[in-house]
């Protein structure tokens, strides 16, 4: 039975998640999400939060990587968080729910920057699966091209960007699109991440926001 299935189904992923070191672990030191954890691998290899970058964190509900973003940087500098559910409030950041492929969303988010430009653009967003291929890659494309719509507006020159992406049939087309803004690319699969997941970040360096390639 479809129902019995999908309620073992789940009952499996929720032995694995309180089993899982990752989930004890931000529990004892009191972060909102495991998925923290990738964040600051990430860091910690790449030097991405230093006290003064100017950074957005997109996706960013619960809040886990805006709370270690947030530790990072000095005393008087912001985060601006943005996600379509409510966050928790959290000291150091500046939080606007929108949904991101929604252009007004992405103006009121360049603004909440004095100067309009971010050095380090985050995001950990993922569209919601549908299972039906044709929507679920649409919706992806249009979370892609919302994030670079975005760099191309506020990010500023020689900025960092750090974007979840899923590892499938169209990755390739993915990766080629952001290679066209960036110098150097790296695909990073963080500790943290789940072996069983498709999940990469996408790490690029060196933002060109001119490049005459436009957005394929
Ligand atoms: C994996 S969670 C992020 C967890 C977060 N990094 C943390 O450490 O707490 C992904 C988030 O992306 C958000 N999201 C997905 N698509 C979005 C969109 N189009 N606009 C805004 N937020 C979106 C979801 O609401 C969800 O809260």
């Amino acid at each position: 039975m479809p129902g019995r299935r999908r309620n073992r189904k789940s009952r499996n992923w929720a032995d694995r998640h309180l089993g899982d070191q990752y989930v004890r672990k931000a529990q004892q030191s009191g972060y909102r999400a495991r998925s923290v954890y990738k964040l600051i691998d990430i860091d910690r290899k790449y030097n991405l939060i230093r006290p003064d970058s100017r950074i957005i964190d997109l996706g960013s509900s619960p809040g886990g990587w805006s709370q270690y973003a947030s530790s990072r940087i000095s005393a008087r500098n912001r985060i601006t968080c943005v996600d379509r559910l409510p966050m928790p409030p959290l000291e150091k950041t500046l939080f606007i729910q929108g949904d991101f492929t929604d252009p007004e969303t992405r103006r009121q988010a360049r603004d909440s920057s004095p100067n309009g430009w971010f050095d380090l653009v985050l995001s950990d967003m993922a569209p919601n699966i549908t299972g039906i291929r044709p929507a679920d890659q649409a919706n992806a494309e249009e979370l892609q091209y919302a994030i670079l719509e975005f760099c191309r507006i506020a990010l500023r020159p020689g900025g960092r960007l750090l974007t979840k992406y899923f590892e499938g049939e169209n990755a390739h087309v993915f990766r080629k699109r952001f290679q066209g803004h960036f110098d150097q690319i790296r695909v990073i699969k963080p500790d943290a991440s789940r072996p069983e997941s498709r999940e990469v970040y996408l790490l690029g360096g060196g933002f060109k926001p001119m490049d005459s390639g436009g957005i394929h």
